[in-house]
C-alpha cells in the first residue's frame, strides 16, 4: 500500500516535471542582424517562474540572457488541449561568432544547442522546401540535420504545409515533428509560412508554435520579409486567397505594395505556397481557380500579385503544394522568355519560377503525373529541397539536392545573373 502510494507520488512528481520539459527548440530570424529569436514549448504552464535564453561564446559559459514571453493557446481539436509557446529574442550578436545557448526556466532547462550569427558580407546559403512531414520526409530532415552538422546553411525556409498536420491527434502530430526537426532548427534560422494545412481554426497552430518577422499589419507569422545581405526576401499568404479572405487579402496587398516600394537589396525573393505556373496534369493544385486568383486576381476584391512582382522586378519566385520539383523559365502572363541556356540565364525579363514541394509527405508526383508545359525547364521526380546561394550583387544559383538516397545528389544546377 505504502509502496503504490510513494510510487504514485512518484508518478504524479515526474510527471508534472517532465511535461515542463524544454520541447520543440527552434531559431528564426527578427530581421535584425544582430539578433537571434529562439521559440520553444512546454506543455505545462510555467506559473512564478521566468522563461529565459542563456547564451555564450563556450559551452560552459553561458553568462548572457534574455527573457522570454509565455503565451498559452488551446489547440482547436474538441479537447482543446493546452500548450506553452515561450520566445526569447538574443541580442546584439556579433555577425559570424558561434553561440551556445540554452532555453527554459528555473522549472527546466534545455540541453545545450550552438549556432553561428549570420555573416551577411558573405554569400547566403538557403534551403528552401515545401510540404514535409515525418512520414515521408524523414530522409529529407536526416539531409538537413547532416548539412546543419556540416555547415552548409545560413537559413532554412519551408514554403508551406508542415508536419500534415500541425494541429492532427491534439496537435501531438506538430509536436512530434517540432520534435523531429529540433536537430536542424535548433541550429540554423528555420523560416515559415502558412499552406493549405495550416489554414484550420484561423491558422492557430501556425500563429501560436512560431516567431517570424513581424509585418505591421497582423501578428500573426503569415506573410512577413527580411533582408540578408543583397536579398530581400518576401513570404506571402496564398491562403488567404484560397479561403477567400478578402479583407486580410487587401491588407497584405497593401503591405507588399510598401514593402516592394521600399526595398533596396539587389536580389529580390519571393515565396508563397500554392502555385501559379506548373505541369501537373491534375487541374487541382496548380491551375484551379484558387491558385490562380493569387496570380490574375478579380477586381479590388482581390488584387492579383502577378503584375505587382513584375513592375518590381522580382527575380525569383519559389512555391510549392504540388509534390515535386519543377524549374521554369522566367514567366510574365504565361509566356514564358527562353534564352539560349536554361542552366544559365542574364537579366531575365521576368521573375523565375520555381516549384519546390517534393521534401516529403504522404503522396507524391513524378514527371510521369505531368503534361511538361513549354515554360518549363526541368522537372524532377525525387524528393528533395532547393539549395540556393547568392553569391553577390550579380550572381545566384539554385539547385536541387536529392534526398532519396543518403549521398544527396544535386540533380538541377542553375545560375541566374544580372548586371
Ligand atoms: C486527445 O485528448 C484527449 C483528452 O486529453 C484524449 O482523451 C484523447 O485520447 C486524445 N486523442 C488523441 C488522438 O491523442
Ligand atoms: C560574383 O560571384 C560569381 C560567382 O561566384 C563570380 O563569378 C563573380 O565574379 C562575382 N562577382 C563579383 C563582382 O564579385
Amino acid at each position: 500500500m505504502i509502496l503504490r502510494l510513494l510510487l504514485a507520488t512518484f508518478v504524479v512528481c515526474f510527471g508534472a516535471v517532465n511535461s515542463k520539459k524544454v520541447e520543440q527548440v527552434h531559431l528564426s530570424l527578427s530581421g535584425n542582424p544582430d539578433e537571434m529569436v529562439v521559440t520553444w514549448l512546454t506543455q505545462d504552464p510555467l506559473p512564478n517562474v521566468t522563461p529565459y535564453v542563456a547564451f555564450g561564446l563556450t559551452k560552459d559559459d553561458l553568462r548572457l540572457t534574455a527573457k522570454g514571453v509565455s503565451t498559452g493557446w488551446a489547440d482547436q481539436g474538441k479537447h482543446g488541449v493546452m500548450r506553452y509557446t515561450h520566445r526569447a529574442t538574443m541580442q546584439k550578436l556579433v555577425p559570424g561568432q558561434l553561440y551556445y545557448y540554452q532555453v527554459g526556466s528555473s522549472a527546466a532547462m534545455s540541453d545545450t544547442f550552438h549556432f553561428r550569427q549570420p555573416d551577411q558580407s558573405l554569400p547566403l546559403r538557403a534551403a528552401i522546401f515545401g510540404d514535409l512531414s515525418i512520414y515521408k520526409g524523414q530522409q529529407s530532415i536526416d539531409q538537413l540535420i547532416a548539412a546543419k552538422k556540416e555547415n552548409q546553411f545560413d537559413i532554412i525556409i519551408h514554403i508551406g504545409d508542415l508536419a500534415y498536420d500541425l494541429h492532427d491527434q491534439n496537435g501531438s502530430t506538430g509536436d512530434d515533428y517540432m520534435n523531429a526537426i529540433e536537430p536542424f532548427a535548433a541550429y540554423v534560422p528555420y523560416m515559415v509560412f502558412a499552406g493549405n494545412h495550416e489554414v484550420d481554426s484561423n491558422f492557430n497552430h501556425i500563429v501560436n508554435r512560431f516567431t517570424m518577422p513581424k509585418n505591421g499589419v497582423y501578428d500573426n507569422n503569415l506573410f512577413w520579409s527580411f533582408d540578408y545581405g543583397f536579398v530581400h526576401f518576401v513570404a506571402l499568404n496564398s491562403e488567404y486567397y484560397a479561403e477567400e479572405m478578402s479583407k486580410e487579402t487587401q491588407q497584405q496587398y497593401k503591405w507588399l505594395e510598401q514593402d516592394l516600394a521600399q526595398n533596396t537589396k539587389k536580389w529580390t525573393i519571393v515565396m508563397f505556397h500554392r502555385p501559379w505556373y506548373c505541369s501537373s496534369k491534375k487541374k487541382k493544385g496548380c491551375h484551379d481557380d484558387q491558385d490562380i486568383l493569387s496570380r490574375d486576381g478579380l477586381k479590388d476584391v482581390f488584387p492579383g500579385l502577378e503584375e505587382l512582382l513584375n513592375q518590381h522586378k522580382v527575380d525569383l519566385i519559389l512555391y510549392g503544394h504540388k509534390h515535386t520539383y519543377e524549374r521554369m523559365w522566367p514567366i510574365y502572363n504565361q509566356s514564358p522568355f527562353k534564352s539560349a541556356d536554361s542552366g544559365h540565364i542574364k537579366n531575365a525579363p521576368a521573375p523565375v519560377y520555381i516549384l519546390t514541394g517534393g521534401a516529403g509527405c504522404h503522396s507524391h508526383e513524378d514527371p510521369s503525373d505531368h503534361i511538361i508545359q513549354d515554360f518549363s525547364v526541368k522537372a524532377l521526380g525525387e524528393y528533395g529541397y532547393t539549395f540556393l546561394t547568392v553569391y553577390n550583387s550579380t550572381h545566384l544559383s539554385t539547385d536541387f539536392v536529392d534526398t532519396s538516397d543518403t549521398t544527396g545528389k544535386f540533380l538541377d544546377p542553375f545560375v541566374l545573373e544580372k548586371n
